[in-house]
């Protein structure tokens, strides 16, 4: 018998099942996007100014910051919009990258926005346990952020809005029943006024990913924060292949900060570390050492809809191979993907 719980025994709250959403039966469209050619930006940010504002009116609003490109714009529009109503979380989920939560604070401390750093990582690791099937990873992760997490802050803050920066593609790839991103509510028919407590502003999610790096810039984000490479939600979770733990977790982090490192200068769209399930022999000093794999994504991209992987020099992925295997205690094998999206996606989970 199977030890993964099935999905349906872990409490879920979407009103459509996870089957009736492969099958397609809850695929409804309704978001038109807004093409970067076709983008007014600074009508674009006035009419988000006054959209957040005249929802959240005299109240308070709660703001999911996870410090990637989406969640710092909808935190520069929504701080112009709301100022002190606004109350911006960053949630340390344990899934996240090397110092990744107190950096994020340091920049948003910069633009005079206050960031508090919540610590979930208890509960975010609970709610994995056990789990290897990839949907009902992202499913626990997504229930962990919004019924548990923010369902609690909001309740305690009093706050009766949940602001995040879900996109077009985000929706995209969910309605397509591709990938169930994480921060995909109503269109999986989730009323989360019902549900949570609160209810979800997505300023964001007429536009892909150029012309939100666009309206970032002009809200007056640092550059290093704009132009930062995609990062899902989910974190470094997205990046591990079987069961999520700590100590698996660090794995991937710590190759994660070797390919950053690489890899930032390629010029490509996105680029990470992925930890497989599976060792595999290698040697050691001599002798058989039945290590880790790492995979190593390296992707040309415009909007993360259709990607290649990018031709990296031989040089280069040597000395990824060497730091990896020589800095990550346990690795024996690094690969490197060579294929396009479709149909690879760009995370593995
Ligand atoms: P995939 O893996 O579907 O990813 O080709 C497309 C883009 O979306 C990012 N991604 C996510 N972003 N929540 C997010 O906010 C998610 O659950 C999620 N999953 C993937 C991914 O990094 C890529 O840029």
């Amino acid at each position: 018998m199977s030890l993964t719980p099935k999905l349906g025994e872990r409490g879920r709250f979407a009103k459509v099942s996870f089957k009736e959403w492969k099958k397609g039966e809850s695929n409804t469209m309704k978001t038109q996007e807004i093409e970067l050619r076709d983008l007014d930006s600074k009508k674009f940010i006035e009419r988000k100014i006054e959209d957040i504002s005249s929802a959240v009116g005299d109240g308070l609003a709660i703001n999911a910051l996870s410090g990637g490109v989406d969640s710092s714009v909808v935190t520069m529009l929504a701080h112009k919009a709301l100022g002190s109503k606004l109350k911006s979380y960053f949630i340390d989920t344990g899934l996240m990258r090397q110092d990744e939560p107190e950096q994020i604070v340091s920049w948003f401390k910069e633009l005079g926005v206050p960031v508090e750093i919540f610590d979930a990582q208890k509960e975010f690791f609970d709610a994995l346990e056990g789990l290897t099937d990839p949907e009902e990873k992202r499913e626990a992760i997504t229930q962990t952020f919004y019924k548990d997490v923010f369902g609690r802050l909001v309740k305690e803050s009093g706050a009766k809005h949940l602001l995040q920066g879900t996109n077009y593609t985000d929706i995209e790839e969910t309605v397509a029943g591709v990938k169930r991103q994480h921060n995909i509510l109503e269109q999986l028919g989730v009323d989360t006024q019902e549900q949570f407590g609160y209810k979800v502003i997505e300023p964001l999610i007429e536009l892909r990913k150029p012309a939100i790096r666009e309206i970032g810039r002009l809200t007056g984000l640092q550059e290093e924060l704009y132009q930062r490479p995609p990062f899902p939600g989910p974190a470094l979770a997205a990046r591990v292949i079987g069961e999520i733990t700590p100590e698996r977790v660090e794995l991937v982090r710590r190759a994660t900060v070797i390919v950053e490192e690489e890899l930032c200068d390629s010029g490509a769209f996105q680029y990470l570390a992925v930890l497989h399930e599976d060792r595999v022999t290698g040697m050691r000093d001599g002798k058989r050492d039945f290590g880790f794999q790492i995979e190593v994504r390296c992707w040309d991209s415009e909007d993360a809809v259709t990607g290649s992987p990018t031709r990296l020099s031989y040089d280069t992925l040597e000395k990824l191979a060497d730091r990896i295997t020589n800095e990550v205690g346990g690795v024996v094998s690094v690969t490197y993907n060579i294929t396009k999206k479709p149909p690879s996606t760009i995370e593995v989970i």
